[in-house]
């Protein structure tokens, strides 16, 4: 099965504490998803200003591949700065869960599904595609979400997103919320979850399993508070994870790595070192045990070849090294010491590692050639 990646770097990524854009900025950015192949750009949210259009004009008229998608409340002048921006889809959203009814939006339950159908309605009456998320969904009466997205799809609704908003639901849950809303309406489904819990990814992937068809996801995961669902995890996830049906994206996994670095540098939001796929550390190797597996073959301590995400594995030698793991870093600079020698090398360099210290490549040579070259 085909999944949909609806990116959202550009809208809720942006959404990272301590983030702002440029129009430039948010177009290279735009771009780069493109080659990358996400299906869907959500562009921004145009009306909040008048950078945002300007940056989102450009980005609709770039001639990319992707749907071109921009965020608006259920309020028509939302719906209108879209449209002024050349957008032919939209994202809508209206929380329907009782503690945003009550305390955000100060709305009744029938007073915010209206709304909800009247946006849809005027949205389709200015012939866009509409996308409509019921905010808070995972934290929303189970009856009223099936009424709200029933009536949303009557209204003409193309596509429908459950947003676990504050990444509040377990995997088993908004796999049976996925299931009720399909049931309910068979329009094409998406998911949007948060990572409050750790569980962004391991919920989107339930709910894709349930029958989502899409999933909202960024670029490292960023996003609001603790982020999104971060692309390359769901998507190598989705490709190299054993599930009872083959799942596939249009993504180009080997441009994963550039494309998070790229994003990172621009928005100046750091990757952490051991971040699953584009994390510094996830195929670098540092115990002897696990540097000599993976040296006699590369699948004993690594799920997926780097390369497939455009990586290269790296050794780093250490207190947990092993005699195999400093020659096949020393060999890769042409230096082979003898067993005894290789001995005397591993000694120093666990004495550092006990010390605290952390060994670079200039330093295990420098060790080398002064155990080699005694007489
Ligand atoms: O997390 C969320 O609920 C959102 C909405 C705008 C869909 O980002
Ligand atoms: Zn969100």
């Amino acid at each position: 099965m085909k999944v949909r990646i609806f990116d959202t770097t550009l809208r809720d990524g942006e959404q990272t504490p301590g983030v702002a854009l440029t129009p430039d900025q948010k177009i290279a950015i735009a771009q780069r998803l493109d080659e990358l192949g996400v299906d869907a750009i959500e562009a921004g949210f145009p009306i909040i200003s008048d950078g945002e259009r300007q940056a989102i004009r450009a980005i609709t008229g770039a001639g990319l591949k992707a749907d071109i998608c921009g965020l608006a409340r259920t309020e028509q002048k939302d719906i209108d700065a879209a449209a002024s921006v050349g957008l032919k889809y939209i994202h809508t959203f209206i929380a329907t869960s009782d503690i945003h009814l009550k305390y955000k939006l100060k709305l009744t339950r029938e007073q915010a599904l209206a709304k909800a159908v009247d946006a849809v309605k005027y949205a389709k009456s200015l012939g866009l595609k509409v996308e409509f998320s019921a905010e808070d969904a995972t934290r929303t009466d189970r009856e009223f979400l099936k009424k709200v997205f029933k009536a949303v799809t009557e209204a003409g609704a193309d596509r429908l997103d459950i947003p676990d908003t504050v990444g509040y639901s377990t995997p088993q849950y908004i796999a049976e919320i996925t299931k009720d809303t399909i049931d309910a309406t068979h329009l094409p489904v998406s998911v949007h979850c948060h990572n409050d819990f750790g569980l962004a990814v391991a919920n989107a992937i339930s709910a894709i399993q349930a029958g989502a068809q899409c999933a909202h996801v960024t670029i490292n995961g960023i996003g609001e508070r603790a982020g999104n669902a971060s692309l390359e995890e769901l998507v190598m996830g989705l490709q190299c994870l054993q599930f009872d049906k083959k799942y596939e994206t249009n993504i180009n996994t080997k441009l994963l790595y550039e494309t998070s670095r790229f994003v990172s540098k621009i928005v100046g939001v750091h990757v952490q070192p051991n971040k699953a796929i584009v994390g510094e550390n996830a195929f670098g190797h540092e115990s002897g045990i696990h540097t000599h597996g993976v040296l006699s073959n590369p699948l004993t301590y690594e799920p997926i070849s780097p390369e497939l995400v455009g990586r290269t594995r790296w050794f780093q030698v250490g207190k947990h090294a092993g005699a195999h793991g400093v020659s096949a870093m020393l060999e890769e600079y042409g230096i082979q010491p003898t067993k005894e020698q290789t001995h005397e090398i591993l000694e120093k360099v666990k004495k550092l590692g006990d010390a605290g210290k952390h060994i670079t490549d200039v330093e295990l040579l420098g060790i080398a050639g002064e155990i080699m070259q005694q007489p």
